[in-house]
């Protein structure tokens, strides 16, 4: 183990004996001791940073109130306490002349006894100074590097949601062209199954009916009947087919008439009673909403009818001030809680699908769900330019 280094104390006096005394007592106490004579050697020696400084008050070269003070303004020396020790200024006013700087005060005589405890008092007393300085800049370290980190993190933060927002909006567009593109071309494929692929059939149906007229054998005027109800039949799935990709009824005369058509065809083919009611102030929508709340509707429906249970379900399509609210209501089982996250359907293409073609038009879809039934809601705000 290294020998620990004995403390250093600087003790200034121009009395040879009391300085002599002084060594002796500081000694016996395990310190080392340096000494200087006078004011211009005490502050010369002081710089080689001595742990105390027991110091003189009547000195000839200067006082020691004034090295006290000149001590006390050198940044390498003010740390260092100073302990004011005098045979002549030993009145109340002189010690209190002398704490204005110094860090202790003792007037002869002084035991030795008294001369420790007051040094070992001051040298503790600087040490937990020392201590406290140095935890205090450990946590202003601590602190500054924490508030680094944490605005390295912020920024990186920030810097993420721009990107986030970014592609996100990228995203919501391609989406919006997406929707677009598929709600062209399904109107397109049902313009061409009604007009072309439904012209065929009729003519087809003309050729029968002349041909059923013409023949007069009972088994083959049977077969062109059978015929002719398989053209009625075929003609009569197309046309539900082509309605159901795009109802021309939402272009012609509106969104009621199109969900009254639609869920008067769902009845028949589900057996689920379904009750509508718009809003006579509805009116009529811009298109890319008519057909998101049209989808809305058929999705909600086709849900129904697949998962819940429900024998009814309810329509309710009205106007909230500025804004419209579609709700489909179901009285079945309710969607599992692990699809549901808040008020939002986070499992299905359907449902998703739903969601993201309302929001296109700047509304909300809204999901509540209990073992009672489903309620979905899509809410949307009229645009007064387009209203
Ligand atoms: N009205 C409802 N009642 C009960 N469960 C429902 C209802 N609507 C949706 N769900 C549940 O939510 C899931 C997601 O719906 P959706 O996105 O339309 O997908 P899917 O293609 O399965 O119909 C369904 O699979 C079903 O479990
Ligand atoms: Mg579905």
């Amino acid at each position: 183990m290294p020998k620990k280094e004995p403390i250093k104390i600087l003790t200034v006096d121009d009395n040879e004996a009391l300085r002599y005394s002084l060594r002796r007592s500081l000694q016996g106490g395990g310190y080392e001791v340096i000494e200087a004579r006078n004011g211009a050697e005490a502050l010369a020696m002081a710089e080689d940073g001595p742990a105390l400084i027991t110091l003189d008050i009547n000195l000839p070269d200067m006082d020691g109130f004034e090295i006290c003070r000149k001590l006390k303004a050198n940044p390498k020396t003010s740390h260092i306490p100073v302990l004011h020790i005098s045979a002549t200024y030993v009145k109340a006013e002189h010690r209190i002349r002398g704490l204005e700087a110094a860090d202790g005060y003792l007037a002869e005589p002084i035991s030795r006894d008294e001369l420790l405890a007051t040094v070992g008092a001051l040298l503790r007393l600087k040490q937990a100074e020392r201590d406290a300085k140095s935890h205090a800049a450990e946590a202003e370290i601590a602190r500054q590097e924490l508030k680094q980190a944490h605005d390295e993190l912020e920024a990186r933060v920030a810097q993420r949601t721009r990107e986030l927002a970014e592609s996100n909006g990228q995203i919501l567009e391609l989406t919006g062209k997406l929707f677009k593109l598929q709600d062209e071309e399904r109107r397109r494929i049902a313009r061409e199954l009604h007009d072309s692929t439904g012209q065929m059939l009729t003519a087809m149906k003309m050729n029968l009916d002349r041909m059923s007229r013409q023949v007069k054998q009972p088994d083959q005027k049977a077969l062109i009947t059978e015929t002719i109800a398989i053209n009625d039949d075929l003609t009569r799935q197309l046309r539900t087919m082509s309605y159901l990709l795009h109802p021309p009824l939402l272009d012609e005369i509106g969104l009621p008439s199109a969900i009254h058509w639609y869920t008067e065809g769902f009845s028949e083919r589900s057996g689920i009673k379904v009750d509508v009611k718009v809003g006579s102030d509805v009116g009529r929508l811009p298109n890319d909403m008519e057909i998101a709340i049209f989808r809305f509707v058929q999705e909600a429906l086709t849900n129904i009818h697949r998962h819940s249970g429900s024998p009814t379900a309810e329509i309710r399509i009205a106007r909230k001030g500025e804004r419209i609210e579609a709700e489909v209501v179901d009285a079945g089982k309710g969607i599992a809680a692990e699809k549901l996250r808040g008020d939002q359907v986070v499992q299905g293409i359907g449902m998703m699908g739903i969601q993201e073609r309302v929001r296109q038009v700047g509304g909300t879809v809204a999901v509540k769900s209990s073992d009672r039934g489903t309620s979905i809601t899509a809410t949307l705000p009229l645009i007064p330019a387009v209203q």
